[in-house]
């Protein structure tokens, strides 16, 4: 049996839900369904604002089924968030799970990216109970093949490819765009098949500038193409200089566009209204029947729990071959 197992012993009454780290559309969603699920289930349900920060801070709001009308078509999180430097401590956490015995918190949901995933294993660890829902544009969760935004945030970043290509098609240049995505480049693959990019550039593969770049695009403008797209995923190197790159050495005429924070927002596309709202109902679940310290997570068509420690033990990665599908399509 693991140490968080053995510790908790006391029923879960009272709950908190808090989002943490960059906000994702549907995260509102996700909170939606933890209030309303848990009143189903009996449980008293608090929301915590600003994540980890506003736990150890005691922002701390009772929540109804009111409270969370309206927002299931608001992009952000209405609970709010933050990157909390005092919460990556141990005396952080100790704060955190002290302040929420003040309010008689007995469990958290809490919706984010590995950053809040780590947090989630830090409080488990201590010995306060956790469910941790994925929620980032990245979907770089590995013990998860979804995660709640990366829909939309694919899409927001589709259409302004799709306009940006309106342009490039008209000057007969190359736009060369960068899609968010840390260090991962899983928005930006699926971003570039989507939008018939000549070329992708991602962290997990390395790409060499002369042959996956310059001379793809030259052997393109060779067999007729007249203008081009590149997208680059915000972890694999500096866009405006491989956009400059492209102008000198192809002889392209090139322009850099960084999508950014752009791609964060919006109203949630109807996948990750949905996929928030059943991860939400998951997680009470899981309190309800006892099931403490999990990670839900989306795989192979199904909605699961897994245990926190062995869900972030789990890797994943993309594939060259991954790549070489998206580059097949763009011939
Ligand atoms: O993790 C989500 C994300 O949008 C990443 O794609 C990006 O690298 C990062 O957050 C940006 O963080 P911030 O909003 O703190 O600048």
């Amino acid at each position: 049996m693991s140490k968080q197992k053995a510790i908790n012993t006391q029923p879960i009454r009272n709950i908190g839900v808090l989002t943490s780290g960059g906000d994702a559309p549907g995260m509102n969603a996700v909170i939606r369904a933890v209030v309303r699920g848990g009143i189903f289930h009996g449980f008293r349900v608090f929301g915590i604002e600003r994540g980890y920060h506003g736990m150890w801070r005691g922002n701390i709001v009772e929540l109804n089924s009111r409270s969370v009308s309206e927002k299931l078509q608001r992009g952000g999180t209405f609970l709010m968030t933050a990157r909390s430097k005092t919460f990556n401590t141990s005396e952080g956490v100790d704060k955190a799970i002290a302040m929420a015995k003040v309010f008689n918190l007995d469990a958290v949901v809490v919706i984010g990216g590995d950053g809040t995933f780590r947090g989630a294993r830090d409080l488990a660890a201590k010995g306060f109970p956790v469910i941790a829902i994925p929620g980032t544009i990245d979907n770089d969760i590995a013990c998860t093949e979804y995660t709640i935004g990366y829909d939309t945030a694919m899409n927001t970043a589709m259409q302004a490819i799709d306009r940006l290509r309106d342009t490039a098609s008209s000057h007969e240049r190359c736009s060369v765009i960068e899609v968010m995505g840390r260090n991962a480049g899983y928005l930006a693959l699926n971003v570039a098949v989507a939008t018939g990019a000549e070329v992708v550039m991602i962290p997990e593969v390395e790409t060499n500038i002369q042959s996956d770049v310059i001379k793809v695009l030259l052997e393109g403008r060779n067999r007729g193409k007249k203008h081009f797209i590149v997208v680059v995923a915000e972890g694999t190197g500096n866009t405006m200089e491989i956009t400059r790159t492209i102008e000198k050495v192809a002889g392209i005429e090139a322009r850099a566009t960084i999508l950014g924070h752009l791609q964060r927002g919006g109203s949630p596309t109807l996948r990750d209204r949905q996929m928030g709202s059943i991860m939400g109902l998951r997680a009470v679940e899981c309190l309800h029947q006892g099931r403490l310290n999990r990670v839900i997570a989306y795989r192979q068509g199904n909605i699961l729990d897994l245990d926190i420690e062995e869900a972030l033990s789990m890797t994943r990665t993309i594939s060259a071959e991954d790549l070489e599908r998206a580059h097949i399509l763009a011939l």
